[in-house]
């Protein structure tokens, strides 16, 4: 049976809504949990977050919620794109045809800031993203994409580690270069290493977020110089995940990487977790990880795209 809301049923998501919808999301997501401060920090606190693409369901004279939809729109390699970060319809209230309507809704809505070369996509919107793509273990999410026509990409894995008990406290020198906690001295000198050394254009925004910490995030190592030939941050994307992370190129196998990951997994555990995430890990990396802290794949993600195009008669 279809359910009929009106768009007086949609509020934006605001603070004053914040605990309720991350209720609404807490009770609904089986398999993330994130604490309501990441939760805010990757709607309210997204530097694109538009309330516009911020949909919150009510049904009438009821102040809980049973859906949440939201969307930003940020530029991608060539075209500004629609990118859904969190989706979820509380469960009784499933394939009723409201993640239809909301999703057109929102589609309604984000269409004047997209143009014929935009798409829509789910989960990576960097810097601030929570997943890189649909989790394989979102089996509606991923069918209901489907049936809105957003096709699957070659998949995406993030990492699990679990911290070891007997981790002592790394190093803080290695072949002669300093490890330590970034501190605001080397705040800008660490963006220039990012931005020269590595072909990722949003890592340096990515590092730049654990700088807004009262104990930045961001570790690094030094030459006798005080140069910056590495970096890891963790917390970027949710308390205790893992990334982004790169050593100078001529210093890699050394050891500095992974004694820079240490520090993070350190740091992490110290705050009384004993899981890490290391996020959208591609290629070789994957060994690299499994050999130096017994990270595992796990869990597996898949990009889902379709061109605004495909829309054309919501136009
Ligand atoms: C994905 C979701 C938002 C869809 O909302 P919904 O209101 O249930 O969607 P609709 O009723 O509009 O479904 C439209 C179509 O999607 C597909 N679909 C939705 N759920 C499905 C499922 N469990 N299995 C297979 N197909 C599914 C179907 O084709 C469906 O059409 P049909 O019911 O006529 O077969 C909702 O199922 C949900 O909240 N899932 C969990 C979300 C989640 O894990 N999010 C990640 C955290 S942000």
């Amino acid at each position: 049976m279809e359910m009929k809301f009106s768009i007086q049923n949609l509020q934006p998501l605001t603070k004053d809504i914040l605990d309720n919808v991350y209720k609404l999301y807490q009770d609904n997501e089986q398999f993330f949990r994130i604490t309501k401060s990441d939760f805010e920090n990757q709607t309210l606190g997204d530097t694109s977050f538009n309330p516009e693409f911020s949909l919150v369901l009510y049904p009438k004279k009821s102040d809980k919620p049973i859906a949440v939809l939201v969307g930003v729109v940020k530029k991608g390699y060539i075209k500004k794109n629609l990118i859904v970060k969190v989706f979820l319809v509380d469960r009784e209230y499933r394939r009723k045809g409201i993640g239809t309507w909301m999703f057109k809704e929102l589609l309604k809505r984000a269409r004047q800031s997209l143009n014929i070369f935009s798409s829509v996509t789910y989960g990576f919107s960097p810097p601030q993203f929570l997943q890189p793509g649909v989790d394989v273990r979102h089996t509606s999410l991923l069918f209901f994409l489907q049936s809105m026509g957003l096709k699957r990409k070659k998949s995406r894995n993030n990492l699990t580690v679990h911290i070891s008990k007997d981790l002592t406290e790394p190093k803080t020198y290695k072949y002669g270069f300093t490890l330590q906690r970034i501190t605001p001295e080397f705040f800008s000198s660490t963006l220039e290493f990012v931005k020269k050394g590595f072909f990722a254009p949003t890592w340096s925004a990515e590092v730049e977020l654990t700088f807004n910490f009262e104990k930045p995030t961001t570790f690094i190592a030094l030459d006798e110089n005080k140069n910056v030939v590495g970096f890891a941050s963790h917390s970027t994307c949710f308390f205790s995940s893992f990334g982004p992370t790169g050593v100078l190129k001529s210093l890699r196998g050394k050891g500095i990487g992974g004694e820079l990951l240490k520090w993070c997994l350190w740091d992490i555990k110290n705050q009384g977790y004993d899981t890490s995430t290391i996020m959208y890990v591609v290629g070789n990396t994957v060994a690299y990880y499994s050999k130096t802290v017994g990270a595992f794949i796990h869990p597996v993600h898949i990009p889902m795209r379709a061109s605004i195009l495909k829309w054309r008669n919501l136009y």
